[in-house]
């Protein structure tokens, strides 16, 4: 089995590839993974520039810890291919990832892996650019299972909940929008089922924008119902929605103390041949414990 590397991706800053100010920004910002945009960001006509401001940006500028990542045009488009040749061509050894969109079936996915292999060993890149996936198609959300076990370097699935509302022709005025005349999260299906199949695969499930930037509460709201369903992270459009992301997405300092507490405490309760004991009035056991160790390992990734 593939090891794959474990990145934050709390937050994950969508930046246009045309812009080298907010490309700046963005490199200086406190997002875990920014990943610039040659897709629908992008004017047609301007896509070719801005492949080569985002090689320039890629080697130029100092991304810190950040997961750098390019989102390309899907395989149905004149630009797909040259998108990865080019990037991977100019700044192959900057670049972590590449964001594939409007996937809709395994095959799409092996095209970029194809020719990933081959430019890597043209250009004797030592280490793999890994694959993150947008699920934003009424088809890529059935073909789910299959795109996520398509290549040893798929990383993460994204919900991306604009496309695929238009997909679906749902009834909703901004993207990432919820609550419009509609009993419950709007996008609870597509969100649980792509945090289900993510997590089976090993995989980071990520959740998608939220156009309305200047309205943070919704946006934090939208983070929480991620977080719960088992997301890592959302998207960022704009800085501001960073620092919410980076909140929601992070235990706090209690709940990581009282996860270490609680696993020294069943520790030592195993180790005296007691399987479930009573903390404060709650039954902990070996399933708790499981709960437990993913704010442990969060924590851990962190530096908490
Ligand atoms: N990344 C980096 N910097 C950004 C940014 C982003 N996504 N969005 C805005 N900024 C910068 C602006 O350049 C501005 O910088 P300044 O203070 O140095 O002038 C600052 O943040 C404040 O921006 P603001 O004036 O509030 O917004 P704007 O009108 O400049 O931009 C959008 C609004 C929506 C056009 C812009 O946020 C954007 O293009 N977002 C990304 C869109 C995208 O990637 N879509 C595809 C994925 S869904
Ligand atoms: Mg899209």
């Amino acid at each position: 089995m593939t090891v794959r590397p474990q990145r934050l991706r709390r937050s994950q800053l969508s930046v246009p590839g045309v812009s080298e100010k907010m490309i700046l920004k963005a490199s200086q910002s406190a997002a875990d993974h920014v990943f610039l945009d040659l897709e629908d960001a992008v004017a047609p006509s301007a896509k070719a520039g801005a492949r080569k401001t985002i090689v320039g940006a890629l080697n130029g500028l100092d991304w810190g810890h950040k997961t750098r990542c390019v989102r390309i045009n899907d395989v149905t488009t004149p630009w797909c291919f040259e998108d990865i040749i080019e990037v991977v061509e100019g700044a192959g050894r900057n670049l972590d990832t590449i964001m594939l969109t409007k996937a809709t079936r395994a095959a799409d996915v092996q095209f970029v892996d194809l020719l990933l292999g081959q430019l890597e060993a043209k250009l004797g890149l030592e280490r793999p650019i890994g694959i993150e996936v947008l699920i934003e198609e009424t088809k890529g959300l059935q073909n789910a299972e299959a795109i996520a076990s398509s290549s040893p370097r798929l990383e993460a699935l994204i919900l991306g909940m604009g496309d695929y509302s238009a997909s679906q022709q749902m009834n909703l005025r901004t993207i990432g929008a919820n609550g419009e005349g509609y009993p419950g999260d709007v996008f609870h299906y597509p969100r649980f089922r792509v945090a289900m199949v993510a997590r089976a695969a090993g995989l980071d499930p990520v959740d998608g924008p939220f156009a309305n930037f200047r309205n943070e509460e919704a946006y934090e709201r939208e983070c929480r119902r991620a977080l719960t369903l088992g997301f890592v992270g959302k998207w960022a459009i704009h800085p501001a929605q960073i620092a919410p992301a980076l909140a929601v997405f992070s235990p706090t300092r209690e709940d990581v103390a009282r996860a270490r507490n609680l696993a020294g405490a069943y520790a030592k309760a195993v180790a005296e041949g007691i399987g479930s004991v009573n903390v404060d009035g709650v039954m902990v056991d070996a399933a708790s414990i499981r709960i437990i160790s993913n704010t442990i390992r969060k924590a851990d990734l962190i530096g908490m």
